[in-house]
């Protein structure tokens, strides 16, 4: 008996130093597999990032996951969240990355991570922080650049230092760091740049880590994407040819394991274009032919989440993403349980032993019924007596030059002539969408996407009217392709009938609108005008010690949609509403957001027109159920690819 304890107790022993000793994460070319601890490992990842939902929800979801039989999670870092201004740092609250990745290793993941510097993600600028633009004439992206490089080498002395203790080798969960995003498929093609950022990797990870570049399943990508010493990977959704896109990565990787990183179980929405879906059939033949050979995988996205607040970015030819992120993904953007998800579970579990924890329900969804709201002040009254910084000049200046990120700026001018009726006014250089007032009077929306909104015939008999303010609103800066001076604003100049209007004033929204707004000034009833950029807000008490997850339906039962705008419940920005345009019609309300037994307060800034009427009082409902997938004229979005 005492002999058996001690035999045991001895083993114990050489186990535990052979875990230390042993725990390492690397290659076996010659055995074609990734090697943990000293045995062959294959992972089955998914990819979430923890800026698409609040941190209450980070151990919901990652728990979820863990209950597909994944064991791997993948993530971006995206730059922007963390270095808001130039030098100053977030990684606080919902940007903790190192709590978010601890978090992962807890529930017993390993993590892979994708730093870029850019990460595309359909997240605004693909990452890029927006002040990287205040000044044009110098700066290059992705490649050898000093204005953009210097950028990114701080960066990365302040990254990579929590980065490194997170590697495997190091004691975290951290097993592969990629290098870019889809290089190849940018058409600067500086190998010069690759190397040089695969160096600063190495600087500060050290020899040891698995470092990784992704790019489509094609010659003409790997080409640019890949660089010596940095493990080359491919990508490819469903309906495939498995074997022939392997011999792509093969081609740039002889030996060393098959990966996928980017395997799509649904697909990214556009505003005006149909909501992607992804059948569970291809996916999961798919997904079995790659398993059957041993590759290792990860499912962009597993769960997608909520663009909150303004993160969402624009495709190349100005689409710009909605503000869900649902991405018909295996988990919903609130968390639930798909039969996609099912379906994948159980192939997984073909392949890899699954969890014998059981899969979660899904959450509990309420509808709080009918908010009213009423109106409270004008958006063209309120950023001009909120304004931080106005400031004059010849000719319009960028937002990114005024110090403004995201939401709007107020550029006004005064006319030399009251007679407008039928003078055409020339906005082609709005990025991205304009609301024309004359006076208080709304005269017309620009809409950079929308060409035939760009020479705008003014309609006004009768106005005298010579102050000219136009609200510019960001939509989102381009996510991906060539161009990626994507600046907001006027950027060009603006005629009337052929005239150039010079003399603006502009007044930037600042912070205003990245909680919601307060402050209101109260005696401007009179100048209601249901047409113009207005801001609403109604209160209303739940009695929930737990509130629920819920909606916001942007309708007002019998008189219809409000219809473009931006939302908040209590201080939080929910994102930008487009019902009429779709897909998206409501928002997603997380649960926490809400107080619980007690007061609670929505705000709408609407751009266009609400459905209020002349009695200043409407409503939106909060419902138990989201509708993501209204039709539209356009086709859904293809693969970039
Ligand atoms: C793919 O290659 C594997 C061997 O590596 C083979 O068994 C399988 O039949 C091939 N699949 C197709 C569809 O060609
Ligand atoms: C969970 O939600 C999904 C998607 O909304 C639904 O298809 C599924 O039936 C729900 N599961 C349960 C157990 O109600
Ligand atoms: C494009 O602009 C025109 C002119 O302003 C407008 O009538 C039309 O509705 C716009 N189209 C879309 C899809 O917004
Ligand atoms: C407006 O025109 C002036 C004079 O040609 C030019 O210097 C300025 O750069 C232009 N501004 C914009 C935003 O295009
Ligand atoms: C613009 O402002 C300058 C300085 O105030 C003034 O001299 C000029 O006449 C103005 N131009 C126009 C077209 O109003």
């Amino acid at each position: 008996m005492y002999h058996r304890l001690f035999v045991i107790l001895i083993t114990i022993a050489s186990i535990c130093t052979q875990c230390q000793s042993q725990r390492s994460f690397t290659i076996d070319f010659d055995r074609d597999t990734f090697v943990k601890d000293g045995k062959p490992f294959r992972y089955v990842s998914g990819s979430i990032h923890m800026y698409r939902m609040p941190r209450e929800y980070w151990t919901d979801r990652l728990e979820r996951m863990w209950a597909a039989g994944l064991n791997a999670i993948q993530t971006y870092v995206f730059w922007d969240q963390h270095e808001p201004i130039e030098g100053v740092y977030n990684f606080e609250d919902n940007n903790d990355l190192v709590g978010f990745i601890q978090l992962a290793q807890k529930i017993g993941f390993v993590v892979i991570l994708r730093i870029g510097p850019y990460g595309c993600g359909e997240h605004e600028f693909g990452g890029f922080p927006w002040w990287l633009l205040r000044n044009l004439d110098n700066i290059q992206f992705r490649q050898m650049n000093s204005v953009y490089l210097n950028a990114v080498t701080r960066w990365m002395s302040v990254l990579l230092p929590k980065i490194r203790p997170l590697l495997y080798n190091n004691g975290g969960p951290v097993i592969s760091v990629q290098v870019e995003n889809e290089y190849g498929s940018y058409s600067a093609c500086d190998h010069n740049y690759m190397g040089y950022l695969r160096d600063i990797f190495r600087q500060y990870l050290g020899e040891n880590v698995v470092l990784f570049t992704v790019d489509g399943n094609g010659l003409n990508y790997l080409r640019c994407g890949t660089v010596r010493g940095v493990y080359t990977t491919i990508d490819f959704g469903p309906d495939t040819n498995v074997n022939e896109s392997f011999n792509y990565q093969r081609q740039y990787a002889p030996c060393g394991p098959l990966i996928n990183t980017e395997f799509y179980p649904g697909w990214l929405d556009l505003w005006g274009h149909q909501h992607s879906t992804v059948s569970t059939d291809s996916i999961v033949k798919t997904l079995d032919q790659m398993l059957s050979i041993g590759v290792n995988v990860n499912f962009y996205m597993f769960y997608g989440g909520t663009n909150f607040g303004f993160t969402s970015g624009a495709d190349p030819d100005y689409n710009p993403q909605p503000t869900s992120y649902d991405y018909d993904a295996p988990i919903s953007e609130p968390g639930d349980i798909t039969l996609k998800y099912m379906a994948i579970r159980t192939i997984i579990g073909n392949y890899l032993p699954l969890p014998s924890t059981p899969v979660p329900g899904n959450n509990t969804k309420k509808a709080y019924g009918t908010v009213r709201l009423s109106f409270k002040q004008s958006l063209l009254s309120y950023i001009k007596t909120h304004s931080s910084y106005c400031t004059t000049s010849m000719y319009p200046k960028r937002f990114e030059e005024l110090g403004q990120n995201q939401a709007f700026v107020v550029y006004s001018t005064i006319l030399n002539n009251p007679e407008v009726q039928g003078k055409v006014l020339d906005l082609s250089g709005i990025r991205d969408r304009a609301y024309v007032l004359l006076g208080e009077k709304s005269i017309g929306i620009a809409y950079r996407a929308n060409s035939s909104s760009l020479k705008l015939t003014i309609q006004a008999p009768g106005n005298r009217e010579t102050h000219l303010n136009i609200i510019v609103e960001n939509m989102g800066r381009l996510n991906y392709g060539d161009n990626l001076l994507d600046t907001k604003g006027i950027v060009k100049n603006i005629t009337l009938n052929g005239q150039m209007l010079v003399n603006w004033t502009m007044c930037i929204s600042g912070s205003l609108f990245d909680q919601a707004p307060t402050d209101f000034i109260m005696n401007e009833f009179e100048n209601f005008d249901p047409n113009a950029p207005n801001i609403y807000t109604g209160d209303f008490s739940i009695t929930d010690k737990i509130p629920s997850d819920t909606f916001l339906l942007p309708i007002t039962v019998s008189k219809g949609y409000w219809e473009k705008g931006v939302a908040y419940m209590n201080k939080y920005n929910l994102g930008r509403y487009w019902p009429i345009l779709g897909p998206q019609v409501t928002l997603y309300i997380p649960g926490p957001w809400l107080n619980p037994s007690g007061m609670n307060s929505l705000t709408m800034i609407e751009l266009q027109s609400s459905p209020c009427g002349n009695e200043q009082m409407c409503s939106i409902e909060l419902v138990d159920y989201p509708i993501l997938d209204k039709p539209t004229l356009l086709p859904a979005p293809l693969l970039y690819k």
